[in-house]
């Protein structure tokens, strides 16, 4: 955590050296600073290099000293940015490889900047919801010119080198080299260690032609976009500044323009996000230098709706996949649907032609067990019944080879239970993929009770490889996600018990944030499929009440957009949902025979209820140790269940309405005679937080 100091003949060498990506920690930040410091009382110090080690020449702020004072220690970067610029002899930035956020700050306050192709730049703070807070939009827009530097800064994309040295009149670089930039940059310093004056970014002028219409014009485009999110709006006019306020009025501006975006609730949730992603793939107890199988050879039981979606994953990431089908012609059919996705990819040019084969080659069809006995992991995705889950597995347990890892799809089944059909449970895990398997990021990784430490380490580092975000969850009726969303469903039955249309209710919610409202959602998943796991549960738990609307749905053969007819009408080949007469006047026989006189719920109300649903059982998953942590929840419904995240998911959303006020609006709704008291008796978590004062995250 640190920054090396050498001398090179007359050229001062500073590396930033703090793995993996030299982020700019104070103790970094400190030691360039001496550095710098060293070199100016060095007489026979000419120039000054700074350079990063290893992969990087610097990844930005340090997220160790995330939230912590130690951020904003002196010297802060703005601090050493400037320490850097008014050095009286030459700096030069050698860039490699990733110069990002506060990097690109730092490398914009030395004097020259010498850069290796394929060096991926990019100002990022857009995406935590915040702005670069060290200089970053007033110096980018003076090097690089006004237009592509807002582009970078409001997108926060990263950009190749050679791209940016392209464009017209850039003074962001000064030279661009295919390799060794470090010598490059020594052999760049010792011929600028005489000229005088040294170039200063901020003496340049930022320009663009007509401004007040390029930035109207920038204006609206990025409004349109950004809706929720008032970050790249003040990008935007920060980067404006540059144009018409002098250099330090604008990084005045900048300053509090950052401090202001640090306080909104959208980046607290975007960086609460950024935390969460990172924590999830942490297992309390499993040390994250656990060996690992290796997973070369993946075989898939079953090729349907999921069973091809998750082979696709492996494809994608080059690995090996054989299928295996019970009957040729499903087997047909799972392997022509691939094919089909993968065409419709190469149709819209996201994916090349030979890449298709090179994944298709990957591709091996059967229906002979003995053709995967061989696989490293295996995954069973058949249909959701324990009896053919027994059968399945107790012939992967004859076939496999030892120590494959055993895995089951099932969405509501017992993995404790599946495992046992094995005489190897430590084997045994849960991998809950998400429909489309291949588009959905979320995967729950069931640990069942007797899963091996090794087999949990290689499942997290494996869904890294197939790009997908893996929460842990324990054993329990549909894991973490999916117990919650029944509390969410019922809620919403309620609401339609008491007096709301469908449409309502959805429009509340989406107004809210979500991708789609509950009966949307139903429509497009096929309310058939709720209809039958009640159906199962009536007999499993007779005390659970449910609104009855959605079996009534079910019985008038409105299975969703499959049958042109659910909670909405639609037109035949269309998704748009058309509120339906039928459904309103089975809803309103369905109060009257009961009779229910309807009453005005509001929106709020209404998120509330569903929201406040999630939190609530996601509180007793907590409390029974089925998640392991409340960031792992926010992850769940981030990735998997379209929760707003500008809201940082139902926890993160929770603590800011504060844990108080939830149980003051649960106490509200247990008094509801139309909805389930002894449900929303707050979960003894909840009270214990309000209790102590805390929140969950
Ligand atoms: P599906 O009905 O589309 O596909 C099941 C496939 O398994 C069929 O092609 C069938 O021929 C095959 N199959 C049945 N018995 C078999 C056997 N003994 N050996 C080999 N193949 C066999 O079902 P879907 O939707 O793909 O679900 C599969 C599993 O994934 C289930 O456990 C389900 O709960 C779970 N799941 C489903 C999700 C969904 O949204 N559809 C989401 C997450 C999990």
């Amino acid at each position: 955590m640190t920054a090396i100091y050498e001398v090179r003949g007359n050229v001062a060498v500073i590396t930033l050296s703090n793995p993996p990506v030299n982020g700019l920690g104070y103790e970094t930040r400190k030691a360039a600073a001496a550095g710098i410091e060293s070199a100016e009382n060095d007489p026979a110090v000419k120039a000054i290099v700074i350079t990063g080690a290893g992969k990087a020449f610097s990844g930005g702020a340090d997220i160790k000293e995330f939230n912590s004072p130690k951020a904003l220690a002196e010297p802060n970067l703005g601090s050493l940015i400037l320490v850097v610029e008014n050095s009286t002899k030459p700096v030069v930035a050698a860039i490699h490889t990733v110069c990002m956020g506060g990097g690109l700050e730092l490398a914009l306050g030395c004097h020259y900047r010498v850069v290796q192709k394929g060096a991926k730049i990019a100002l990022p703070e857009v995406k935590l919801g915040l702005l670069p807070g060290a200089g970053g939009t007033q110096r980018l827009p003076r090097a690089l010119g006004v237009e592509p530097a807002m582009n970078m800064i409001v997108s926060g994309e990263p950009v190749p080198a050679e791209m940016l040295a392209m464009v017209p009149g850039q003074k962001l670089f000064d030279q661009v080299v295919d390799d060794n930039v470090l010598d490059a940059a020594i052999a760049f310093a010792k011929d600028v260690a005489d000229k005088r004056p040294l170039p200063k970014v901020r003496d340049l002028k930022a320009r663009v032609a007509n401004a007040d219409a390029f930035f109207g014009f920038a204006k609206n485009m990025v409004t349109g976009m950004s809706k929720n999110f008032p970050a790249p709006l003040k990008c935007l006019e920060t980067v404006q500044n540059s144009v018409t306020m002098k250099f330090d009025d604008g990084i005045k501006a900048e300053r509090e323009g950052f401090v202001a975006l640090m306080q909104t609730p959208e980046s607290k949730a975007l960086r609460h996000a950024f935390f969460a992603e990172r924590a999830a793939s942490k297992i309390a107890d499993v040390p994250e230098d656990t060996p690992q199988r290796t997973i070369a050879k993946v075989a898939v039981i079953g090729a349907g709706t999921m069973g091809g979606g998750i082979s696709m994953n492996f494809l994608n990431a080059g690995i090996s996949v054989t299928i295996l089908e019970t009957k040729q012609e499903a087997l047909d059919r799972g392997i022509a649907t691939i094919k089909k996705n993968y065409e419709a990819q190469v149709a819209k040019g996201k994916l090349k032609a030979d890449k298709y084969e090179q994944r298709m080659a990957l591709l091996t069809p059967t229906l002979d067990y003995a053709a995967i006995g061989d696989a490293d992991l295996v995954i069973e995705a058949v249909f959701e019944e324990l009896g053919v889950k027994e059968t399945v597995f107790k012939k992967l347990d004859e076939v496999m080879k030892p120590g494959a890892i055993l895995a089951s799809n099932t969405s509501t089944l017992d993995v404790n239970k599946i495992a046992s059909f094995t005489k190897r449970p430590q084997d045994v895990v849960g991998l809950h993929f998400f429909s489309p398997a291949n588009v959905m990021r979320l995967l729950e990784v069931v640990r069942g009770e007797k899963t091996a430490k090794d087999v949990l380490a290689t499942v997290m580092q494996l869904a890294k490889k197939i790009k997908k975000t893996a929460v842990v969850s324990g054993v329990c009726d549909g894991f973490i996600g999916n117990r919650m969303i029944e509390q969410y469903s019922r809620q919403a039955g309620f609401l339609l018990d008491e007096g709301c249309t469908p449409a309502q209710v959805d429009k509340a919610a989406e107004k809210f944030g979500f991708a789609m409202g509950p009966f949307r959602m139903g429509d497009l998943a096929g309310n058939d499929i709720g209809w039958a796991i009640r159906k199962r549960r009536a007999a499993e738990r007779p005390n659970m009440n449910y609104s009855k609307t959605a079996d009534l749905l079910c019985e008038l053969g409105r299975f969703g957009q499959k049958t042109q007819a659910g909670w909405y009408d639609y037109k035949p080949g269309k998704r748009d949902a058309i509120p339906s007469k039928v459904v309103t006047d089975m809803l309103e026989k369905y109060r009257a025979d009961k009779g229910i006189v309807p009453r005005q719920v509001s929106d709020e109300e209404i998120v509330q209820r569903l929201v406040f649903a999630l939190v609530n059982e996601a509180a007793h998953l907590l409390e029974e140790g089925i998640a392991q942590r409340a960031s792992d929840v926010d992850m769940v419904y981030l990735t998997g269940y379209g929760f707003p995240v500008f809201r940082g998911g139902p926890m993160c959303y929770a603590d800011t309405v504060g844990l108080f006020n939830v149980v003051q609006a649960m106490k509200r709704f247990a008094k509801n005679p139309m909805d389930d008291a002894k449900f929303w008796e707050p979960a003894p978590l909840i009270k214990r937080l309000v209790a102590e004062g805390k929140s969950f995250t």
